[in-house]
């Protein structure tokens, strides 16, 4: 096995909904992948599957003969839908170990000619979990990226959590080395960074053994869609400094992204957007080029 990588594992969290998980863990993903070929793996833990959605629908999968034949449908200028076995359901139940590596096909769709791979959702996750013991399912990508080396075979592993708390989260921030927290600039934000932090302190103190080697640290915050417009205004501007001057920043040392991350309507509109990929030259793509910057260098610095 290589020494070629050393991987690290982030998550992307907040336990408040609609705040820009899910896209920048897109935006940021691809950035990383195909324009500074990183070597990324993207896991969809979020059983709404928005991320798992958007990518399928960029790169033309489906899960099911029925949703290939509705994509192909929909998409009439390309009728040639692929079909991807790969889940999040046969990790969170431990279907794969390194003694089968031809099953990691089962979990990994790799995107040909991109360094970039994705666990993908499933829909009816919950459904498909119940019966799995909440320990097992709580380990269950700590032991995935273990069991198969992963951290040999990429440079960012980014997790795509849900907004509820849940066996899901735990399972995401055991296996992380760092989480980010995009927040929205909203008056009560930072109350849901307050709940998270505790969370966060209670998933460490209840799995030492897990952290007894590496830590689980706070990335930093990232406001999100914010108007570049709107920077001029005196109310998202004082918003923005509220959370620099919260109690729970700089209480806690936590940092605080210098970079915003930019609305962009395209964003709302079109699933299959990719900011690295579009002609947004003013505003989307160097803020995306700052913000993944930002990132790369807090994951190098530790
Ligand atoms: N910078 C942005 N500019 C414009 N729209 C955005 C931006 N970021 C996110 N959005 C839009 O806001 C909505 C919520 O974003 P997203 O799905 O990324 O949030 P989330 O935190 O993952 O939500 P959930 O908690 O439901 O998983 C989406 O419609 C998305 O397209
Ligand atoms: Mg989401």
């Amino acid at each position: 096995m290589s020494e070629k990588y050393n991987g690290k594992v982030i998550s992307f969290i907040n336990m408040k909904g609609g705040v820009g998980k899910t896209t920048l863990t897109k935006e940021i993903g691809f950035r990383l992948a195909n324009t500074l070929h990183k070597n990324v793996l993207l896991i969809d833990i979020d059983p709404q599957i928005n991320l798992t959605q958007s990518i399928f629908k960029i790169f033309g999968y489906a899960q099911t003969e029925d949703l290939a034949e509705k994509a192909n449908i929909e998409e009439s200028k390309n009728n040639n839908i692929k079909i991807t076995e790969a889940s999040i359901q046969n990790v969170l139940q431990g279907n794969i170990s390194n003694s089968n590596p031809t099953k990691i096909n089962k979990a990994i769709l790799k995107i040909p000619n991109k360094s970039l791979s994705i666990i993908p959702g499933e829909f009816g996750l919950e459904f498909i979990t119940r019966n799995l013991n909440s320990g097992s399912l709580e380990n269950s990508i700590y032991n995935f990226i273990e069991e198969n080396n992963l951290r040999r075979a990429y440079d960012y592993i980014l997790i795509d959590c849900p907004p509820t708390y849940s066996s899901y989260t735990i399972a995401a921030l055991k296996a992380s080395d760092y989480y980010v927290v995009p927040v929205k600039p909203e008056a009560y934000s930072m109350l849901g960074v307050d709940m998270l932090e505790k969370v966060v302190e209670e998933i460490k103190s209840t799995n030492k053994p897990y952290f007894k080697d590496r830590g689980l640290k706070n990335l930093g915050i990232i406001i999100t869609d914010v108007r570049e417009k709107e920077k001029e205004q005196t109310g998202i501007l004082n918003l923005i400094e509220d959370i620099k001057n919260s109690k729970i920043l700089k209480g806690k040392g936590i940092r605080l992204f210098n970079n915003h991350f930019l609305h962009n309507s395209s964003l709302q509109r079109n699933m299959a957007y990719l900011i690295d990929n579009s002609n947004a030259e003013k505003y989307s793509k160097p803020n995306l080029t700052a913000l993944t910057n930002e990132f790369i260098k807090y994951t190098t610095e530790g």
